[in-house]
């Protein structure tokens, strides 16, 4: 990856509700994972995310109240901000869509493409509730896609083919607040000009050599029924003004400001730091890669509208260098639900097991890479207890012990190599290289299969091996054995450090390393470390206890009745 720098973002979570274990998967912990893992290797990194706040959920909730929207947003994006904290995502700006140069660029950049000749103002048909009194736009009109023949897609899109759909294209649409048939009114709106982008869109799409087939083939396919102009505007009163001549009242369409926040949150990040420029190096750079994290449904908006807007600005914007969108992952079989409690949220995830590391390992090896997957409780107890305390954890902690055991401080060093330790040693190089192949390619779940792969080879190795009886009969022969054990338990604590960031930095002060040093590189200094102390080990990990499964009925609904409590009431 020939680049210097990176713009690593997740989606922009709606604030409306606490994100679930598949939400955190599918975008933010796989962002951050991604950006500590370029970051190991050396590059410059920003990771940008925000609170997507705007538009008629928070609207209607806040007119039920009788509040501000914006009480009800400030309570959930403090809430949800903390909660990321404890996740221990090293987000540079988590920002949100009310922040003051976020609604400045996007008003520019709005602006700019109405100089430019790319938007249109149209007359549309809009569906009207006429017992709620508001228009319905997007999600909040239902019906059946014209495409797939699905009962419940919503005006923006069908979710269950994915193809994006306006709200008049609907067969038999109904408002979801109240099940009522809509009218049709017709009010005026301004309409991007997507078609105008298309054939550079197309031939980005045809030439990208790093893009997922899933995205790629999606796209273009996509492209093949045409894009069509789409309204950039909403007759909402909780959003960024439209900032067009004679647009008086209207708002812009909550997904084309929120998407335009990855660039002004990391304008916001250096003007903070008094640097504003240095976002043009981020964006505007040939040496710069961005990455964006999403779950597939989100693929339309960042592989076409995104680029579309970027294109049509005029400005040389980096367009998306890695777009890595998951699969589904399903909770026991089924779809997440708020409605139905089906799920676990990411507030009460920490409090039935308080350490993220678990979470953050467990997630990492249910990501829905290539195909949904389905998180189990059984699953996850298996993951916790066999792969990550098991094969992991107590494979460096048996290599730390003996060397503390039969050389006290300081590791050994190898001074004669048999076939089976150059095998070990070559083991190690190419388990990091593999993990950087995965890791370059955004496939998280991969890499972390190539972890369990050295830990378990380690294992064996030490097991043949046996350094504890031939410490007496041929020393030199043990020295090897655990000099190459401590290089492995080293490279898996690098190879750990993106995923459970807090257990990794523990190892590495059993190391005595200081991991702001740390860098990832597969050459021979990697098996030069010499005169290394160690400190006296402990586990990294604990096992589950064996009733957690058992009682794990009760154990949810005990937090569950302590967490409601915890959320500001909009996220409840
Ligand atoms: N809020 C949207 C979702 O959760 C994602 C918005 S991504 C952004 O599906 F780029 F538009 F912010
Ligand atoms: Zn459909």
């Amino acid at each position: 990856m020939g680049f210097t720098r990176w713009v690593v973002t997740s989606a922009w979570p709606y604030i409306n509700t606490v994100p679930h274990l598949g939400n955190m998967i599918g975008s933010i912990l796989s962002a951050d994972i991604f950006a500590r893992y370029l970051r190991l290797r050396g590059y410059e990194v920003i990771l940008v995310s925000g609170s997507d706040e705007h538009g008629t959920v928070i609207e209607v909730e806040a007119r039920r109240k009788g509040v501000e929207p914006q009480e009800l947003t400030n309570e959930a994006h403090k809430y949800i901000s903390k909660l990321f904290c404890d996740w221990h995502i090293s987000f540079d700006n988590y920002t949100r869509t009310e922040s003051e140069v976020h609604k400045e660029f996007v008003s520019n950049l709005m602006m700019k493409l109405y100089e430019r000749g790319f938007i249109d103002i149209k007359e549309q048909v809009m569906p009207y509730c006429d017992t709620d009194k508001i228009y319905l736009p997007d999600r909040f009109v239902f019906g059946t896609c014209p495409y797939c023949g699905y009962e419940d897609a919503r005006g923006d899109q069908c979710d269950n083919c994915g193809k994006l759909l306006s709200p008049e294209e609907l067969i038999s649409p109904r408002c979801v607040f109240c099940l009522s048939k809509p009218t049709f009114k017709t009010t005026k709106h301004w309409f991007f000009r997507l078609d105008r982008v298309e054939d550079v869109i197309k031939d980005w799409l045809d030439g990208h050599e790093l893009l997922d087939d899933n995205v790629k083939n999606y796209s273009i396919s996509w492209i093949k029924t045409g894009l069509k102009p789409r309204s950039v505007t909403r007759d909402n009163k909780w959003g960024i003004k439209a900032p067009f001549p004679d647009a008086g009242d209207k708002t812009i369409y909550v997904w084309f400001e929120a998407l335009l926040g990855y660039v002004s949150a990391t304008i916001e990040f250096f003007r903070r730091l008094g640097c504003e420029d240095r976002w043009r190096d981020y964006w505007l750079s040939d040496e710069s890669g961005t990455a964006y994290f999403i779950g597939k449904d989100n693929i339309p908006f960042h592989a076409i509208i995104l680029p579309a807007m970027l294109l049509a600005s005029g400005e040389r914007y980096n367009l998306p260098t890695v777009i890595s969108a998951t699969e589904y992952l399903m909770f026991e079989g089924q779809k997440f639900s708020k409605s139905r409690r089906v799920g676990v949220w990411i507030d009460e995830a920490l409090e039935i097991v308080p350490d993220p590391d678990y979470w953050r390992f467990a997630l990492v090896r249910m990501r829905p890479e290539g195909r949904d997957t389905s998180f189990s409780w059984a699953e996850f107890v298996r993951i916790i207890n066999n792969e990550l305390n098991d094969d992991v954890g107590n494979y460096i902690h048996r290599v730390l012990t003996l060397i503390n055991k039969l050389y006290g401080e300081v590791v050994p060093t190898a001074s004669k190599y048999s076939k089976i330790d150059y095998e070990f040693k070559d083991k190690i190089t190419s388990s990091l290289r593999k993990y950087c192949e995965c890791m370059d390619a955004a496939k998280i779940k991969a890499a972390s299969d190539v972890i369990l792969e050295l830990a378990r080879a380690g294992n064996q190795y030490l097991n043949v091996k046996e350094p504890w009886a031939k410490v007496k009969s041929d020393i030199d022969d043990a020295s090897t054995t655990l000099y190459l054990g401590y290089i492995s338990v080293y490279v898996l604590g690098l190879m750990l450090l993106p995923i459970t960031p807090n257990s990794a930095a523990n190892l590495f002060r059993m190391l005595n390393l200081n991991i702001g040093e740390l860098k990832i590189s597969y050459d021979e200094a990697l098996l030069q470390m010499t005169q290394r102390r160690i400190r006296r080990p402990e586990p990294l990990f604990k096992k589950l206890s064996v009733d957690f499964l058992q009682n794990i009925d009760s154990i949810i609904d005990n937090v569950r009745r302590k967490v409601q409590l915890k959320r500001p009431e909009v996220l409840r």
